[in-house]
C-alpha cells in the first residue's frame, strides 16, 4: 500500500535517492504526541462543520486514543517509508480504522499548517521546561550569593582588578541576566499562543471549518492566525526561540568561563565538588571543571543552529516551501543540549566551594582602592580630573616602592598632595569601599541585600 500523501497524480513511485533526502520521520518524531492532539481538534472541527457523524466522531477518537496510545509504548513507529511524522500517523489511523473513515480526517488540513502548528505546541512547551532549569539554576546562584552575604572580591573590568565587590553582587549579576534569558521566554511563549491550523495549505479552507475552535481546543490562549500564508510560511518564532536558547547559552558561557578560572590554581577562588568534576586518563591529580566547559562549549553550538536557521529562512518568498523542513533539527537540538546541560550546571554551581579568604585576601589587591582615594578628595571639594591625577600618583608611588595604597606614609601622602591628610586611609580599606556604595544596585552589603530580596520575590512568582 502506498502511504505516500500524495502519490494521485505520480505514475511512478519516489526514487530512493529522493525518498532518503526528503524524509524527516526520523527527527519529526517527536512531534507525534502533538499531532496527535492536533488530529483530535481537527476531527472535532470536521464533526461541528457537519462533516462527520457524531458515530464518525466517536470512532475517530476511539481510534486516535489507541493510536496515541501505540506511540507512547513504542508498538507504533514512523518508518522512513513513511517520509514523516504525519504521514505515518495517517498510515496508523488507517491501519485502525480503515480507509472509508480514517481517509477523512486529511479533509481541510495540510501538513503545512500542521507541522506549523506542532512546532508551536513542542516548543512552547520546552520553553517551559527551559525555563524551569533556568529558574532552578538561579536558585542554586541565589543559594550561593545568601550563603555568602559579606564575602567581598575583586571586581574586574577588562579582567584586571577594578573595584572590590561582593561576591553577592557578582553572582546575582549572573541570575540578573538569567532573568531577562527567562523573561524572554515568557514572552516569547505569549507572542507564540496562535495557532495556524486551518491555514490549509496556504490559502485556508472552502469546508467552513472555524480555525479558533481549533486553537482554543490545543491551548493557543491567543487564537488563530489571521493571515493563512503568514501562519504557514513564518518561522520567526522558530528563529526567536534559537535566539533566546542561544543567548542562554551565551550567558551560561559567561558563567563558565569565570568558574574555569576561579577553579585554576592561580585564582583558587572556587573549587568544584567531586561529583560535578571529571578527572584526567593520564594525569592522576587532575579535577577538570568539563561542566563549565562544555557549557561554553555547547554555546558556540547554539549559536550555529540560530545562525543556520536564519540562513534557511533568508529570502524564502511566501508561502511554504520545502527548505522548512530545515527548520526542526536546530531548534531540536538547542532544546536537548540545554535540557542536559542546565541540570548539570545548575549541580555544579550548588555544589562549589567558595574560598572566602582568598577572594578577600585579593580584594584591595592592585590598587583596587584608587577609585576611593579620588572619591574621597572630591568629598574635600577637590575637582575630579586633579583628585583622578592625585590618586593616580599615589598608584605610580606605590608600584615603584612595591606597596599597597594603604602601605604610603603620611609624609608619602603629603608629599603627593596636601589634599591627601591621614584621615584618607579611613576609605583605603575593603569593608569601607563596599559600604560607602549603598545606592541602588551598588554593591554595599545594603544594596546587594535589597537586591537579593527583589530577586527573590520574582523568583517566587515566576
Ligand atoms: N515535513 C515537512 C516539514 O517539516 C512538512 C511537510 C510539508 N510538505 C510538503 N510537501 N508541503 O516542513
Amino acid at each position: 500500500q502506498d502511504v505516500r500523501l500524495w502519490g494521485g497524480r505520480f505514475a511512478d513511485g519516489p526514487a530512493e535517492a529522493l525518498a532518503k533526502l526528503s524524509a524527516s520521520v526520523h527527527f519529526d518524531w517527536r512531534l507525534a504526541p502533538y499531532d496527535i492532539a492536533g488530529s483530535r481538534a481537527h476531527a472535532r472541527a470536521l464533526a461541528t462543520a457537519g462533516l462527520l457523524t457524531g458515530d464518525e466522531l466517536h470512532r475517530m477518537l476511539a481510534g486516535l486514543d489507541d493510536l496515541e496510545q501505540a506511540v507512547a509504548d513504542g508498538s507504533f513507529t514512523g518508518t522512513i517509508a513513511d517520509e514523516d511524522v504525519h504521514t505515518a500517523l495517517e498510515r496508523g489511523l488507517l491501519e485502525r480504522l480503515g480507509p472509508d473513515l480514517g481517509g477523512k480526517l486529511r479533509a481541510g488540513r495540510s501538513r503545512n499548517d500542521q507541522v506549523a502548528t506542532l512546532f508551536r505546541m513542542y516548543l512552547r512547551d520546552h520553553a517551559r521546561i527551559i525555563g524551569g532549569l533556568i529558574a532552578d539554576l538561579q536558585d542554586a546562584l541565589v543559594g550561593l550569593a545568601e550563603t555568602h552575604p559579606d564575602v567581598a572580591m575583586p571586581g574586574r573590568t577588562h579582567l584586571q582588578h577594578a573595584q572590590p565587590v561582593l561576591f553577592a553582587h557578582h553572582v546575582l549579576a549572573h541570575v540578573q541576566a538569567l532573568s531577562r534569558d527567562a523573561e524572554r521566554l515568557r514572552q516569547w511563549d505569549e507572542r507564540t499562543a496562535v495557532s495556524p491550523y486551518g491555514s490549509g495549505a496556504l490559502a485556508g479552507s472552502s469546508l467552513g471549518l472555524d480555525p479558533r475552535a481549533v486553537a482554543a481546543d490545543l491551548g493557543f490562549e491567543r487564537g488563530s492566525v489571521a493571515n493563512s500564508i503568514d501562519g504557514t510560511a513564518s518561522r520567526d518564532f522558530v528563529a526567536e526561540f534559537a535566539f533566546i536558547t542561544a543567548m542562554t547559552g551565551v550567558d551560561l558561557s559567561r558563567i563558565a568561563e569565570e568558574v574555569i578560572i576561579w577553579n585554576t590554581k592561580e585564582f583558587s577562588f572556587v573549587t568544584l565538588h567531586d561529583a560535578f568534576s571529571t578527572g584526567s586518563s593520564i594525569m592522576p591529580q587532575k579535577k577538570n571543571p568539563d561542566i563549565a566547559e562544555l557549557a561554553r562549549g555547547k554555546s558556540g553550538r547554539l549559536i550555529g543552529n540560530l545562525t543556520g536557521l536564519m540562513a534557511t529562512l533568508k529570502a524564502l518568498p511566501l508561502a511554504y516551501n520545502r527548505d522548512l523542513q530545515e527548520d526542526k533539527e536546530p531548534v531540536f537540538d538547542s532544546c536537548d543540549q540545554l535540557e542536559v546541560l542546565l541540570p548539570a550546571f545548575t549541580g555544579m554551581m550548588a555544589t562549589l566551594t567558595v574560598h572566602r579568604d582568598r577572594m578577600a585576601e585579593l580584594a584591595p589587591a592592585g590598587f583596587s582602592l584608587a577609585t576611593d582615594i579620588a572619591e574621597w578628595l572630591v568629598k574635600q571639594g577637590v575637582p575630579f580630573r586633579v583628585a583622578h591625577e592625585v590618586a593616580g600618583e599615589c598608584v605610580k608611588v606605590c608600584e615603584a616602592a612595591g606597596i599597597e595604597l594603604d602601605g604610603l606614609t603620611d609624609e608619602q601622602f603629603a608629599a603627593i598632595s596636601p589634599h591627601l591628610t591621614p584621615e584618607v586611609r579611613t576609605v583605603l580599606n575593603v569593608p569601607g569601599a563596599l559600604a560607602a556604595r549603598d545606592g541602588r544596585g551598588g554593591t554595599a552589603p545594603a544594596a546587594v541585600a535589597v537586591q537579593l530580596a527583589e530577586v527573590k520575590a520574582d523568583l517566587a512568582v515566576q
